[in-house]
């Protein structure tokens, strides 16, 4: 939609819920043009109906009735000679860039169509209506977009992450890290450290690749399995646990953080990046709207939710970790840190672990610069 029409016009036309059919109506026709290839056409130059007809295999005479569709939502233009263009809005679908949008709309669209028809009994009885990483396991192409998605919004994060975190030691155990953007950062920030990744097997085909282009093959492990019942090894220094929890009900996550609590060496650190229910002040309006949403999604499709982070920090004093923090990151991620008792590390012996690691924490990128807290657990 032409989201950048001003709202209160909008309004004057039509009500909000005639918007919302238009804005549903928009999203399905833009997935369906992105599955027949239209805006991959016109993204390298303006076409004819007749050319892009023969290069999607479509009816010239269907065709432009979604073509002027587009044109009303603002994906495309109409030029004077009558041929399509893409429109700077579309620009955002073009697979060449690193930061497309296009895998979140054709994930998006598989998973809207498909999986929330559910969405009244979950509210009636509190259970999940679908299995959604089943379903993706058995969808090959939608799993690809999933994984390319979540590889995009990490390529941004992981670096801010990888520099806000307190220094990992030697041994990451990367818990649902499929796609390997994390292990990777950290370990190229931290010379000395090894990963471990465990995820379900089809989402682990993208992160080996990843990791052997890296050069890191020597050093990030790929293990797959289901991490509510793997073995997940014993004696690592670091566990993250990334976009996770939220996939997971609260006896769930309690048993997985005791499980990753029984995993770390004493004294060890668990990391958790995922947005909280309460957001940071000045969210803007489109990032809450979109992370409420995605929790009704996860209800749906998975029965976990967006949670707190009273509620994240509750369940990790109970599987025994303390000295628990929180970290602004970008927009609503934040990374939450917390840890085991035992063995202190504090910012020299971290120093004296890896002195050639060039990451050691300053005032400025460690937990201390930070917001934090819930200093309790
Ligand atoms: C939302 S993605 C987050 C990926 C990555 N940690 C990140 O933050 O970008 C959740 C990941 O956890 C994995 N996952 C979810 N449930 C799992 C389970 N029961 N066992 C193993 N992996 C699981 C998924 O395959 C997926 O790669």
């Amino acid at each position: 939609m032409p989201l950048y029409l001003d709202p209160d016009e909008l309004r004057d036309q039509a009500p909000g819920p005639h918007l919302d059919l238009i804005g549903t109506m928009a999203f399905r026709a833009a997935g369906a043009a992105q599955r027949l290839g239209v805006f991959e056409a016109l993204l390298d130059g303006p076409l004819p109906v007749t050319e892009l007809a023969a290069r999607t295999g479509t009816d010239a005479g269907a065709l432009p009735v979604l073509l002027d569709a587009l044109v009303s939502f603002g994906y495309l233009d109409r030029l004077p000679d009558r041929r399509y263009a893409a429109s700077p809005m579309a620009a955002v679908l073009d697979r060449r860039s690193p930061w497309s949008y296009a895998p979140a709309l054709a994930f998006w669209q598989d998973l809207l169509g498909e999986l929330w028809d559910g969405l009244e009994e979950t509210v009636r009885t509190g259970r999940p209506q679908a299995d959604f990483y089943g379903w993706l396991e058995s969808r090959p192409r939608t799993l690809r977009e999933f994984q390319a998605m979540l590889d995009g919004m990490a390529t941004g994060l992981a670096p801010l992450v990888a520099a806000a975190a307190p220094d990992p030691g030697e041994r990451l155990l990367d818990v649902g890290g499929g796609h390997a953007r994390y292990s990777i950062a950290f370990c190229q920030a931290h010379p000395r450290l090894t990963a471990t990744i465990v995820d379900l097997p089809e989402a682990l085909r993208g992160g080996r690749a990843r990791i052997e282009r890296a050069g890191l093959g020597g050093r990030v492990t790929a293990v797959p399995g289901d991490v509510a019942r793997a073995d997940l090894g014993a004696g690592h220094d670091t566990a993250l646990l990334f976009n996770l929890c939220h996939g997971f009900d609260g006896p769930g996550n309690r048993a997985l953080l005791a499980r990753v609590a029984a995993a770390l060496r004493p004294g060890g650190t668990v990391l958790i990046l995922e947005p909280f229910a309460d957001l940071p002040e000045g969210t803007p309006p489109v990032a809450e709207a979109f992370t409420r949403a995605f929790s009704l999604n996860l209800a749906v499709t998975q029965g976990g939710r967006i949670y707190s982070f009273d509620e994240v920090a509750g369940w990790l004093a109970e599987a025994g970790f303390g000295r628990i923090e929180r970290h602004a990151i970008d927009g609503p991620s934040e990374l939450l840190v917390a840890r085991l008792p035992g063995a202190e590390r504090t910012p020299e012996t971290d120093a004296e672990r890896t002195p050639e690691s060039g990451a050691e924490r300053t005032p400025e990128t460690g937990a201390d610069a930070a917001r934090t807290r819930g200093e309790d657990g």
